[in-house]
């Protein structure tokens, strides 16, 4: 693109100022800053100011909402989902699909999360964790679970290095397929685009919702069709919990004959910070925990939260119906946030928020589902994510957590380890108690 080019692209966006500081860039700051320019999409800049002038995503009334029918699968309805879902796997038919492209500001950690370290004995980094338990399901089943790994423009070459160092983690690379989320640009109250140098635009990630149009853009989704896949399990780099794939999730998901299915777990407390599916105007849609009144959190039923669920972002899509969203305009959600900018061709960083970051959630596909369905878990099995540095939802918290589900597994085929003994399982080497019960496992 050259300064002509650039030029009209900015002036079909209403952008021009984002050249103001032109005459007086380097050589390389200015085809720097050109190549900015060119992977803006105008149609997408209006967007977000549009979204600004209250265009976004629209606020919703809950105070109808009603909690969905949550299925807890036990004895034969159980053995039914497992059977269906097995089926499903055996017949190569699933996908994993895992969004990595967040900046994991809150953990503080200079580097992709899924490359934290986090095996509680070995140090192995959250990746770990997700594809042994791919390469695991893929041999259980005896056919490959490809994975679809959703990096962003900051983390994407770190994150297949940590890969590629890794060899794969035992996964074959030709059934990992990486790609990257898009970015937007930072906007004043006023629609103007941020520039956070003065050759510089600050841009920031589209969220996990830019999933959708990163998959068609990558040709992932083209991908996951000539595979033939039709179940797409997805997931949160975070959790190093998740049973990825789990064949009753997916069975469940299939014989419902769901779009978009969802797990979820209790809530720990009523104000716990989680989404929560209601129904409303005939449509499910996740509600954020803002968006409900202290009243309606602590409201009951039968001496149990009416709004028991909370949704730990643990999915299953059907192909078909991510294929038919990405074609679509996703809602954009705003966020208020303290962004460096350009005064006087002097960088400043401000005190308080200044201007706008935007973002797309995938749950704001859910009222688009011809079919959903909801499945109960145990949270304590399934869920602790790493989100903060210290306190809840750390590290700390999340190594205890792996280790008393390990405790757990031994103990189910007939093993107790003391409480002070460091526990870790490769989950390649065994996913369940099964798996250790087969291996004839014998400790010390
Ligand atoms: P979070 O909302 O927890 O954000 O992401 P984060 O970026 O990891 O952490 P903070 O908020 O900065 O501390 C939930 C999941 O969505 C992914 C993350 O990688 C994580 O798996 N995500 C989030 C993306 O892939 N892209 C995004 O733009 C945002």
């Amino acid at each position: 693109m050259n300064l002509a080019e650039a030029k009209k692209r900015l002036a079909a966006c209403g952008q021009e100022h984002v050249l103001e500081y032109w005459k007086g860039l380097s050589k390389a700051e200015r085809s720097a800053l050109l190549a900015q320019v060119a992977a803006i999409d105008p149609k997408s800049v209006k967007a977000c100011a549009a979204a600004l002038g209250g265009g976004g995503a629209a606020a919703v009334d809950t105070s109808r909402g009603l909690a969905p029918k949550v299925a807890e699968l036990k004895g034969a309805a159980l053995a039914r989902a497992v059977a269906a879902g097995e089926r499903e796997l055996k017949a190569g038919r699933v996908a994993a699909l895992l969004v990595a492209g967040g900046q994991g500001s809150r953990l503080g950690y200079d580097g992709p999360k899924g490359c934290y370290s986090i095996g509680p004995v070995t140090g192995a980094p959250l990746f770990h964790f997700h594809a042994r338990k791919i390469l695991a399901r893929s041999r259980r089943y005896g056919k490959p679970i490809p994975f679809y790994v959703m990096t962003s423009e900051a983390n994407n070459a770190a994150t297949v290095e940590c890969f590629r160092a890794n060899g794969y983690f035992g996964l074959d690379p030709k059934d990992v397929f990486f790609f990257t989320q898009g970015m937007w640009p930072g906007m004043t109250k006023d629609g103007k685009i941020i520039l956070d140098a003065p050759g510089h635009i600050f841009m920031s990630p589209d969220g996990h919702g830019g999933l959708l149009a990163a998959l068609k853009r990558s040709g992932a989704l083209d991908d996951m069709k000539r595979r033939g896949i039709r179940s797409v399990f997805f997931f949160q780099v975070d959790n190093p919990l998740v049973e990825i794939a789990d064949p009753a999730f997916v069975g469940y998901h299939v014989l419902e004959r769901s779009e978009y299915s969802l797990k979820l777990c209790a809530k720990r407390d009523p104000f716990e910070k989680v989404g929560m599916p209601m129904l409303v105007g005939g449509r499910y849609r996740m509600v954020e925990y803002t968006e409900m009144t202290k009243e309606q959190c602590l409201r009951k039923k039968g001496g149990k939260l009416y709004y028991l669920y909370g949704s730990p972002a643990i999915h299953v899509f059907d192909r078909a119906f991510l294929a038919r969203e990405a074609a679509k305009a996703m809602p954009l959600h705003l966020a208020f946030k303290k962004i460096p900018y350009v005064a006087g061709g002097k960088v400043v960083k401000p005190a308080e928020p200044n201007g706008y970051k935007f973002e797309k959630f995938i749950f704001d596909i859910l009222p688009n589902a011809r079919r959903a369905a909801f499945l109960a878990f145990a949270q304590k099995d399934e869920f602790s994510p790493v989100k903060n540095a210290e306190g809840n939802d750390s590290p700390a918290t999340c190594r205890a957590d792996m280790r008393a589900k390990w405790a757990r597994m031994l103990a189910a085929a007939g093993v107790k380890v003391p409480e002070s003994m460091p526990l870790e399982i490769d989950p390649a080497y065994a996913l369940d108690a099964d798996d250790l019960v087969r291996r004839g496992l014998v400790l010390g």
